[in-house]
């Protein structure tokens, strides 16, 4: 896809385009140097630095601990290596609910000290002030509908959200009004797909999803999860395309074995 402001780059206006042209969006999560500079030389549109990196990497079993200054420095890392994917990156949790000038303020480090494209937060109605705030100060906000990780003791459960008319026509009405205010994107987690092609049908701005079905512009999966590396999370949406957690177990245990047997380093591999 042609884009003459920046040119092999994706922007916001290329995935626009895309939407227009009904062509998918491909998206990932990447939270460290190597494999972001990876997954954008194999193509990827967009890349998200997920507060997820909250439990990928530090294993925390919430999205709510990671700070402001920890995604900043994930970003970093992922913005050092990327050529051509958007990246986007998640406001974390604590930086953007008190009041607008705080999200605002929030925003501007994560852009101003990482380098990134856009952010993302959760919410509907509730972020409307701090979305508006973010968007008039010129920075690209993706909006995150649907199953929002950093509300969990909210509802308690990773289940399918609005699986009921009041629920789904809530989720419709704050869709609406992520596009009005101005939102480039909006990311729908763990819902019906008959809701997201409702939304996407909708909506002229591209609907990104996860567990949210096939009727969407694009799909985004958690990086680690979808190469296999984590063998306890498996939930319906997910397709793992590597089983990298045996491939790296055997290698490890391959390496071990070479030292033990006192086969590495060979006579080539030394000074
Ligand atoms: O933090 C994250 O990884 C996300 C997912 C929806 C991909 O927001």
């Amino acid at each position: 896809m042609a884009n003459e402001i920046n040119p092999g780059r994706v922007t916001i206006k290329v995935l626009e385009q895309m939407k227009n042209n009904g062509e998918k969006i491909s998206m990932l999560t990447a939270y460290d140097y190597s494999f972001a500079k990876i997954i954008d030389q194999a193509g990827i549109d967009i890349i998200l630095v997920g507060d997820s990196a909250s439990n990928v990497m530090a294993g925390h079993e919430t999205t709510l601990p990671i700070t402001l200054d920890q995604m900043v420095y994930h970003a970093s890392s992922v913005i050092r290596a990327v050529k051509r994917a958007l990246v986007v990156v998640d406001l974390p949790f604590g930086t953007y609910q008190s009041d607008s000038q705080e999200a605002l303020k929030s925003a501007i480090r994560i852009m101003k000290e990482s380098g990134a494209h856009a952010v993302k937060l959760e919410g509907g109605y509730q972020a409307k002030d701090s979305i508006e705030r973010i968007i008039q100060a010129g920075i690209p906000v993706m909006g995150h509908l649907g199953l929002t990780p950093q509300s969990i003791y909210k509802f308690g459960t990773y289940e399918v959200r609005a699986k009921n008319k009041k629920e789904a026509d809530t989720l419709l009405n704050d869709a609406l009004m992520l596009e009005e205010v101005g939102c480039f994107s909006v990311l729908l987690e763990k819902i019906p797909n008959a809701l997201s092609k409702k939304v996407s049908s909708k909506l002229t701005v591209p609907i990104i999803g996860i567990g949210a079905g096939s009727d969407v512009d694009g799909q985004v999966l958690v990086l680690q999860d979808m190469l296999g590396m984590n063998k306890d999370f498996s939930p319906r949406f997910l397709r793992r395309y590597l089983d990298m957690n045996t491939l790296i177990c055997e290698a490890v245990k391959k390496y071990s074995k070479d030292i033990k047997e006192g086969n590495f380093p060979n006579k080539e591999e030394q000074y």
